[in-house]
């Protein structure tokens, strides 16, 4: 394990004017692909967020329902946020288009893309989701460049470092791009909780590495529930764990990916980035831009704060089937950062 990764709190920019904290309640909230499979229940989530002010729904014209109707419909939830629908043709590109959607925003959520169908690899939807991924990005760069930018796009592992390093290139600060792996968390809670026949609320078990595969490593040593866990039964909970999305893609038969647990678990690291935001530092277990090991991306606990990540915490002790299996995914994460590295630099 290294040593945590100091942004300092003083680095980056502030929101709205320099310095400034935003009080609670005040937030402005986008969803890029809020009229699809995880965008509609993801708005849902973050409409209901008493911090959220204004939540904009940004979809293309071939979603599932016209983002109107979606804010439409969200906008009769007796919340104070005021919902809105933006929507853009295909072919045409955010940058164009989103300059009133994105600009003020502080949290842009991105569960856009293309999902896996049985078969697949999150790996094989790289192309055609870096270049949704990029579009929204560029736009976030261009209108909202303070906003902390929550990637649900798969493969994670590889689109995160190439929209950070296109953040990097234009100056602007890489740790906003939070790459979203609050999902392998509520897995592992949930899973530990069935064996242990506890209630998962109570079980905090921090997934580090990545989001696909071998490269999700949860480490059960570190929660005092998941610690209890009898040693035997570790190797098939890991890849429980490990396999949880293709399960789900399996049991959708084609039909999809997680959509509801997908929203929860990135409702969830929203709330957390806002609750930082206003000051209450939150920590949560994301997929970011680090130096905690020897590779330039990792998801390990991150702390928010004031200005989005303030901290990247470093991964604490592992036991001797951690510490192996931190090889395994070591080995597979590189070649996936640099897949990611390379379409930057095209
Ligand atoms: C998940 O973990 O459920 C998502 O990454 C979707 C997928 O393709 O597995």
């Amino acid at each position: 394990a290294g040593e945590g990764q100091g942004q300092s709190e003083g680095q980056g920019q502030g929101q709205g004017c320099e310095g400034e904290v935003k009080s609670a309640g005040n937030f402005k909230v986008c969803v890029c692909g809020g009229a699809g499979g995880i965008g509609q229940p993801l708005s849902m989530l973050m409409a209901l967020d008493p911090n959220v002010k204004e939540l904009c729904v940004f979809d293309l014209s071939v979603a599932m329902v016209p983002p109107a109707g979606v804010a439409a419909d969200l906008g009769h939830l007796e919340r104070k946020s005021e919902v809105k629908g933006y929507v853009m043709e295909v072919g045409q590109k955010p940058i164009d288009n989103l300059k009133e959607c994105l600009t003020g925003c502080d949290l842009v959520l991105v569960p856009a893309g293309m999902p896996r169908k049985p078969g697949m690899t999150r790996d094989d939807l790289f192309k055609v989701n870096a270049d949704i991924a990029k579009g929204i990005v560029e736009a976030c760069a261009k209108f909202c460049p303070d906003a902390v930018l929550g990637l649900v796009v798969n493969p994670v592992n590889s689109i995160v470092p190439a929209m950070a390093e296109l953040y990097k290139k234009k100056g602007l600060d890489p740790l906003k791009i939070v790459g979203v792996t609050t999902l392998d968390v509520v897995r592992a809670n949930k899973f530990c909780g069935e064996i242990m026949n506890k209630n998962p609320n109570y079980i905090n078990v921090p997934v580090v590495g990545g989001h696909a595969g071998t490269t999700i490593l949860p480490l059960f040593s570190q929660d005092k529930v998941a610690k209890l866990i009898p040693e035997d039964k570790i190797p098939d909970l890991d890849k429980h764990v490990q396999d949880a999305g293709t399960d789900v893609v399996n049991a959708k038969s084609g039909k999809g990916s997680a959509t509801l647990s997908m929203a929860y678990a990135g409702a969830r690291l929203g709330r957390s980035v806002l609750a930082g935001l206003m000051g209450k530092k939150r920590t949560e277990c994301a997929y970011v831009k680090s130096d905690i090991t020897d590779l330039p991306y990792f998801a390990s606990k991150v702390q928010f704060g004031e200005k989005g990540v303030s901290k990247v915490l470093p991964i604490g002790e592992l036991n001797e089937y951690e510490t192996k299996r931190m090889e395994e995914v070591k080995a597979q994460l590189k070649g996936e950062i640099e897949t990611g590295l390379k379409y930057a630099e095209d």
